[in-house]
């Protein structure tokens, strides 16, 4: 805390070239950079052995529609079977983590833990062990979107037996792997899960359960985190001394002029608050509790749509994060939604958001560029939660399929440059940062039209063959020295957007 007052107080009294100067642009020691990916979204092997239906094979094969290209996962970057390949590849970046996640229904083809399935089981160890035996640290993901379809026939994350049902997958998965895993995720942000997949058709379920959904998702989100987190305490820490967090998408949520610090607050409490202030504090935020009441009694609800937490469950979750994860990608303006003064409720945070029409976009229509938002989310998330250890384990930038990817050089280079600042200079207690993603691979409802890979994945090719990228090898030589480097000139890009203010 101390620190980063006095790093804040002496920065603020130099320019920002010299405060550049004080940060270097090296890593500290000990930082962690690593990269990651997730089951669905790379494995393919979508049917092999006994593994059961999830509900993302359910979704793309009964809605491609819902999918920009009509494809789906079904062979993906066909790492179940290349998962030596990937490895050798992290290895020969020089990445010191993979961060990957377990496919829920080829672990238990049934949904349940009453059938392990040996062959999904042994793909995990296979992964982990080769991952070990090649120096590479293993994080591993429990849930990244894809629970069984059996128990999405259930309600999945809207019926509370979710929790049980959750915390009896992974404790058979830290008995099987948690000699070598130390980091664990236990879910992969919640809000894309909740509000994409069960309040619009974005993300599977694709469930519209207007208004409650997505709350409710969410409760039982946070209580299968934290019941996971209280079974490893009490069966598994002593003798594996692993941590155990959440991984949230975090924007950067910044006024959109000096009078709306408070709707830019608000904005953050609805994203970041609404998981991580019960984890911290043990319930949901004030303003939420406050805003969701009113804007639910103004629907004529006769209670609120956000879920309360009982006494006894508040003290179940209250400290349940070894460390932060964050995902972060882009940035928001903020103001207030000024059909509030006329009485008229058009959201549950009461926020409006928009860009600034010099950020350059990425392929992904969602996906703005602007680095100082960045460390803007760092510096918050340090105020709020008393400057907690904090891992990005997720930020890249999509781009169209090519290899000569300078825009996605130049996003590395500037949010690095800003996390690194917000690091050395303002005292953000980040330890790890991973790179979205090693491969290209099915991003979801946009299928493979847009690329996060630093290494591209030939989809069209029944060998799924993997090129390395430029971004790549601009990495490599970012691990090797442990230093931020230049940008390469571009000369044939395709991908480039000139005169960006943003390009050095
Ligand atoms: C976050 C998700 O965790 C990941 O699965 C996705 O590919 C990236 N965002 C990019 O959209």
């Amino acid at each position: 805390m101390k620190r980063y007052l006095i790093a804040t107080i002496i920065c603020a009294t130099i320019s920002t070239v010299c405060c550049c100067d004080v940060v270097k642009l090296t890593f500290p020691s000990g930082f962690s950079l690593g990269t990651g990916s997730a089951a669905y979204q790379v494995e393919g092997a979508w049917n092999v052995s006994d593994k059961g239906e999830n509900v993302w094979d359910y979704y793309v094969h009964n809605h491609p529609e819902i999918i920009a290209d009509g494809s789906n996962g079904d062979v993906a970057c066909n790492s179940y079977y290349k998962y030596k390949e990937d490895v050798a590849l992290i290895k020969s970046t020089g990445f010191d983590f993979y961060r990957f996640s377990v496919s829920w229904s080829r672990v238990l083809p049934t949904g349940f833990a009453n059938v392990i399935s040996e062959d999904g089981l042994q793909y995990y160890k296979n992964l982990t062990a080769e991952l070990v035996a090649n120096g590479i640290e293993p994080i591993v993901t429990l849930y990244h979107w894809d629970h069984p379809q059996v128990i999405e026939e259930m309600g999945g994350w809207t019926n509370e037996l979710i929790v049980d049902w959750f915390v009896a997958y992974a404790r058979i998965l830290f008995e099987a792997l948690g000699d070598s895993v130390k980091r664990w995720v236990t879910i992969n942000e919640p809000d894309s899960i909740c509000g994409d997949g069960y309040e619009s058709t974005r993300l599977a379920p694709g469930k519209i359960i207007t208004d409650i959904g997505k709350y409710l998702c969410g409760h039982n989100v946070i209580k299968a985190h934290a019941k996971t987190y209280r079974m490893y305490e009490e069966e598994f820490r002593d003798r594996q001394g692993g941590v155990i967090g959440i991984v949230l998408p975090v924007s950067g949520y910044l006024p959109y002029n000096s009078s709306y610090e408070d709707a830019a607050d608000t904005a953050f409490q609805f994203n970041c608050g609404w998981m991580a202030h019960p984890l911290y504090f043990g319930d949901y935020p004030e303003i939420m509790k406050t805003r969701v009441a009113l804007v639910s009694e103004s629907q004529g609800y006769p209670r609120s749509r956000l879920p309360e937490f009982s006494d006894e469950w508040k003290a179940i979750i209250n400290g349940t994060n070894d460390y932060l994860g964050i995902n972060h990608y882009t940035s928001r303006f903020v103001y207030n939604d000024p059909d509030e003064e006329l009485g008229i409720y058009n959201s549950d945070s009461g926020l409006l958001m928009t860009v600034d029409s010099s950020w350059p976009v990425a392929t992904s229509s969602w996906l703005y560029v602007y680095p100082e938002g960045f460390g803007y989310m760092l510096r918050k998330v340090r105020d709020e939660y008393n400057n907690p250890s904090t891992w990005v384990m997720e930020n890249g930038y999509s781009g169209a399929d090519n290899l000569e990817d300078y825009d996605r050089i130049n996003y590395f280079y500037e949010y690095l440059k800003e996390m690194l600042i917000a690091v050395k200079r303002d005292g953000c207690n980040v330890e790890g940062y991973g790179v979205w993603s090693i491969l290209d691979n099915f991003e979801w409802a946009d299928g493979y039209t847009n690329r996060f890979g630093i290494i591209r994945v030939e989809f069209d090719d029944a060998d799924t063959n993997r090129t390395t990228k430029l971004s790549q090898a601009w990495w490599k030589k970012v691990l090797s020295k442990r230093k931020l480097q230049s940008v390469p000139t571009p000369t044939t890009n395709t991908n480039t957007r000139t005169g960006l203010p943003w390009q050095k």
